[in-house]
């Protein structure tokens, strides 16, 4: 208990999520969605998000205060995603952890959201190795990551050229008559699916870069159902949802490892909403053990976005002594 408890508040996209977190160890990780009033038109939409983040901010964080048996004045910092995702999303949180930081007289740390993704795995999985290779794969980015060290700068390697990896699962399931978001989705149809069935082209595989293009894929999956559909034949969904699913996981691990070797690391990890999908995680734990990799998943609820991986950034920004954001900062939707 003599490490600062910290708190934190991810809102840049439709998920409010608190968490609680002292040192290394998670004590709540509450999550409101608002993902069933977006699944209606197919995506998130901002507006919409804002006003449930809004509604959702305090009940959240008491039923996150109580899940750890901790009181408001017992919080030490609070940590805020300050960007990237939606504006008007992320000034919710950022006004609202202001508020908090300023009412309890405590610091307030405005943190990137990849970096929280990446920071997230210690609370499972113990201090991460120095320097490591992290891939964030949502549905908002797809990006290879040098990491010296969590409280430091990340060096983006490569990311995706056009949609995420994330976007392209939600765009492919709706082609399927999958509901939003898709990826959980897909990843259930595939296991009844053979991931050889229908060779999906696989963008960017052997361009020497570690950038990935995944819109030409989701593209042959639309042309390729159409005209199955067309000349009167059946689809197979689960047939198409493990093809495309292994055309996916296949340049994501094939360019992971490739970052791996190209800078002599030996640890990998693996983030973001996609690092959930069970087809991906056993890839690549396959592909590490070749490569005499060590591979780092979280589990499947601290990949998706949540309030405990800017928690866990936080309290390592505040273990190591770095220096706090000022009350004013602002949301960056396009923080690099
Ligand atoms: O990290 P996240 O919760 O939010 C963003 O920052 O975008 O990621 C959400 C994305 C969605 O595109 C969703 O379809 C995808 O992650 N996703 C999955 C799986 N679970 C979530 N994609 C593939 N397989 C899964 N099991
Ligand atoms: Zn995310």
């Amino acid at each position: 208990t003599d490490q600062p408890l910290v708190l934190g508040i991810e809102t840049s996209c439709d998920e409010t999520g608190i968490g609680l977190v002292r040192g290394h160890t998670l004590l709540a990780d509450t999550v409101a969605s608002s993902v069933e009033e977006h699944a209606r038109f197919g995506g998130v939409v901002p507006e919409v998000a804002s006003r449930a983040h809004l509604e959702a901010m305090a009940p959240t964080v008491e039923r996150a205060l109580e899940k750890a048996g901790v009181r408001f004045s017992d919080i030490d910092a609070v940590a805020v995603t300050a960007g990237p995702g939606l504006a008007g999303a992320l000034l919710v949180g950022v006004a609202a952890a202001k508020a908090y930081a300023l009412g309890l007289g405590v610091p307030l740390y405005g943190v990137n959201h990849l970096a929280a993704h990446v920071a997230v795995d210690q609370l499972e999985h113990g201090p991460l190795p120095k320097p490591c290779i992290a891939m964030l794969v949502s549905g908002g980015h797809s990006s290879l990551l040098l990491v010296p060290d969590v409280a430091g700068d990340l060096t983006s390697l490569g990311s995706t050229v056009d949609d995420a990896a994330g976007e392209a699962f939600d765009k492919v399931a709706r082609v399927l008559g999958l509901p939003f978001p898709g990826g959980p989705h897909i990843d259930r149809a595939a296991r009844s699916g053979s991931g050889t069935a229908i060779a999906f082209p696989r963008g960017k595989y052997d361009d020497g870069t570690l950038d990935f293009s995944f819109s030409g894929l989701k593209t042959a999956v639309a042309r390729w159902v159409e005209a199955r559909e067309r000349e009167g034949h059946t689809v197979s969904v689960p047939d198409v949802a493990a093809s495309f699913q292994e055309a996916v996981v296949d340049v994501l691990t094939r360019k992971a490892l490739q970052a791996c070797r190209h800078h002599g690391v030996k640890d990998l990890l693996i983030g973001g909403g996609v690092a959930a999908n069970s087809r991906l995680r056993a890839l690549a734990q396959e592909r590490c053990d070749t490569a005499g990799v060590r591979l780092r998943v979280p589990r499947p609820g601290l990949c998706t976005d949540n309030g405990a991986m800017v928690a866990a950034l936080g309290s390592e920004l505040v273990t190591t002594g770095a220096p706090p954001s000022s009350l004013t900062i602002p949301a960056d939707s396009s923080l690099p």
